[in-house]
Order: structure tokens, then C-alpha cells, then sequence
């Protein structure tokens, strides 16, 4: 737990951090805590179609039984360079708007990482937006050890993405 918080940190106890991949219940639960952020019960359907279908894992994280994170892995990324060389990647993750900052979206990435070293793969990729709404994220990658691809920023419909890779070593697994 980080124990000198600033004013725009909250300090909960990590420990009680659950994190688990996504049940045919979570859409509901997913759109209900992040209604705030516009997204909506489809997009999670979505996301768990393609859970049962195998081409998605969506992680959960729950304080107290309730949704407070969640971010994907993707086996198959629609950004080619990672395609083509079978990097997984890291999409959508969101942390709920009142506890960011607190640590959760390290623990989802680093549980990310694990389910990818888990099936053999030593190098897992992400995205991230350029404008500033993406600030916290564009911070949090670099610092955990996600290396911009030098690509640069590919447009889209948000202000631009960059993408970034990690190499995973042996100590994931005991993160
Ligand atoms: C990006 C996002 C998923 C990161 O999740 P998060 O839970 O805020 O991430 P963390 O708390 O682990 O890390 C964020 C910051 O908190 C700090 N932090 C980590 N553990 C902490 C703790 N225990 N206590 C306080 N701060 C902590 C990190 O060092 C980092 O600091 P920085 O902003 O100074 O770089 C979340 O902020 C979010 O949903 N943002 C909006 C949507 C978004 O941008 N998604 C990513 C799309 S690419």
C-alpha cells in the first residue's frame, strides 16, 4: 500500500483486491459501475461473446464484491505489427473514476502480464491514447516497463493511439 498519498490519491488496501476473468453476469455490473464513462451493456456483451468464443479475456477487479477495474487481453490485435509477430494485447482497461490512483490498473496489468507469460509468450503489447485524457495511463505504462514501438501516433477517431511493448521476465510471476 502506498502509504504518502497526495491529494489526488486514495489509499485502500490493496490486499483485499480481487481480480478474476469475466462471468456471463459481469455485463451488467461492468455498465452499471462505469455508466459514468458512456459505456454500455452491448460493449461488455460484446466483450463476453468473444470471452466464450476465446479471442478475449476480460479481467475483472472487485473491492468488497464490487466492480472496480477491468481490462482485456486480446490474442489477436487489430494493430498488425502486433498481429503479425503474435503479440497479445492489452485493451480497454478502465479503473472507476473515484478510486484511480490507488494502484488498482498496475494490478490488473500485472495480471494481464501473467496470463500471457502463462501461455508462453514473453512479450505482451498496449495502446494508448495521446491527448490528455489519457494522461494517467500515458504515465502508468513507461513506468512499468512498456517501451513505445517507435511507429509513432497512428490517428483514430480519439486523437491518436501509440502503441508500446513489454518483455516479460520470470519475476511477473511472483508479482
Ligand atoms: C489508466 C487507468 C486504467 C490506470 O488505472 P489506475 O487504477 O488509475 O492505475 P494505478 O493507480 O495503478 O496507477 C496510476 C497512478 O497511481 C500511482 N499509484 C500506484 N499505486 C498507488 C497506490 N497504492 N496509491 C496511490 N497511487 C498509486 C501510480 O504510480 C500512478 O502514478 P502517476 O499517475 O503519478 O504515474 C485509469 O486511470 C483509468 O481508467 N483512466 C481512464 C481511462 C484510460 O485512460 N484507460 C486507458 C486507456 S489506454
Amino acid at each position: 500500500m502506498k502509504t504518502q498519498p497526495d491529494d489526488s490519491t486514495r489509499i485502500i488496501d490493496l490486499r483485499a483486491l480481487q481480480i478474476r476473468s469475466m462471468q456471463a453476469d459481469d455485463p451488467a455490473r461492468l455498465a452499471a459501475a462505469f455508466a459514468d464513462m458512456n459505456k454500455t451493456r452491448a460493449q461488455y456483451e460484446h466483450y463476453w461473446q468473444e470471452n466464450v468464443e476465446g479471442s478475449r479475456v476480460t479481467l475483472i477487479a472487485l473491492l468488497a464484491g464490487s466492480v472496480v477495474g477491468y481490462t482485456n487481453v486480446i490474442w489477436k490485435s487489430d494493430y498488425e505489427p502486433f498481429r503479425q509477430r503474435g503479440i497479445p494485447e492489452i485493451h480497454d482497461m478502465n479503473t472507476v473514476t473515484s478510486l484511480r490512483r490507488s494502484g488498482i490498473g498496475t494490478r490488473m496489468l500485472k495480471a494481464a502480464e501473467r496470463l500471457v507469460q502463462q501461455t508462453g509468450r514473453c512479450v505482451i503489447g498496449i495502446g494508448v491514447g495521446v491527448t490528455r485524457d489519457y494522461a494517467i495511463a500515458q504515465r502508468l505504462y513507461p513506468k512499468q516497463g512498456y517501451v513505445p514501438d517507435g511507429t509513432g501516433v497512428h490517428p483514430n477517431a480519439w486523437g491518436g493511439c501509440m502503441y508500446a511493448v513489454k518483455q516479460l521476465h520470470d519475476e511477473i510471476r511472483e508479482a
